[in-house]
């Protein structure tokens, strides 16, 4: 079966997914306090949103995800970037036991999970993780909480009755990104034994072009539910149409990370 992030909808995702703001990359390091002797896991790293920036941060960065469209397209990005210290690895959460095998204990400064924890047992993740990383280290979940059409504008708001229209329901956050989500995941990390668990949240504002904007709607479907043409394209017409004229688009977005550090003395296995 495949992962929902195939073909096209790697392509939507590599195009138009906006990035994190360097703000969340300036947080984490002092959070985490990176350095250049430091190596960081991105699990579930799609097309290297988190990786690509952090890489440059410190000495490696392994991604893993378990598609291998998403994972091309994070190499590619690497490569404009520059960032040769990144490695690719097609695997999921549940590779963490062998993964951790092989890295050894305590060689993580950090394990980044960004809008892809849902889709993982994170009840059993967290306390695997918790040997594999360095003291001072920890787990950061990253969350963009303010999809394109749940923000506080005007063409926001068009976005989503157009949506609302088109699909017969009223769209809502994206998996894992609500309050709710936040809550139940910081509770998780304490309950393994993590300490100094809280959330920070930065902003990224931005001006969108229309295509962007409809390419990062695009960009949330799974590829089994990427509306197939003609639908798409007449989908897309509707939303150009939608959106109030003359008017730039600018985002206002919240991303959010729920940050957890490993304790000084690890907890018993139970
Ligand atoms: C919405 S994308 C997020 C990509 C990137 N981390 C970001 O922040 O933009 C979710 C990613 O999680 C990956 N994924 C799905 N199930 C997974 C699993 N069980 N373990 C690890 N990654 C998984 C998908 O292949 C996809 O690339």
């Amino acid at each position: 079966m495949g992962t929902g992030f195939s073909g096209e909808v790697a392509e939507y995702y590599a195009k138009y997914r906006r990035g994190y703001p360097s703000e969340l990359f300036d947080a984490l390091q002092a959070e985490f306090a990176w350095t250049k002797e430091d190596a960081v896991l991105d699990l579930g790293c799609g097309t290297g949103q988190l990786a690509v920036p952090t890489a440059a941060r410190v000495r490696a960065v392994v991604g893993i995800d378990p598609e291998p469209d998403m994972l091309r397209f994070a190499g590619e990005a690497a490569a404009r970037a520059g960032a040769g210290n990144t490695v690719w690895v097609l695997g999921s959460d549940a590779d963490v036991p062998e993964i951790g095998a092989q890295i050894g204990a305590g060689a993580l400064a950090s394990v980044l999970v960004g809008q892809a924890l849902h889709w993982m047992q994170h009840e059993l993740l967290f306390p695997r993780l918790l040997p594999l990383l360095r003291p001072g280290g920890g787990v950061a979940v990253v969350a963009d909480s303010s999809p394109l059409w749940l923000q506080n504008s005007d063409w926001s708001n068009a976005l989503r009755d157009c949506l609302e229209a088109h699909f017969g329901t009223r769209p809502g956050p994206i998996g894992g990104s609500s309050p709710q989500d936040r809550s139940r995941y910081a509770r998780a990390l304490a309950a393994a034994g993590y300490v100094d668990v809280h959330e920070i949240t930065v902003r990224r504002t931005d001006e969108l072009t229309v295509d962007q904007l409809i390419g990062g709607v695009f960009s949330t479907f799974s590829a089994q539910s990427l509306p197939p043409e003609p639908e798409r394209g007449e989908l897309a017409q509707r939303i150009r149409w939608s959106l109030p004229s003359g008017k730039p688009l600018i985002e206002d977005a919240e991303i959010t990370a729920v940050l957890a550090h490993a304790p000084a003395v690890l907890p018993h296995p139970r």
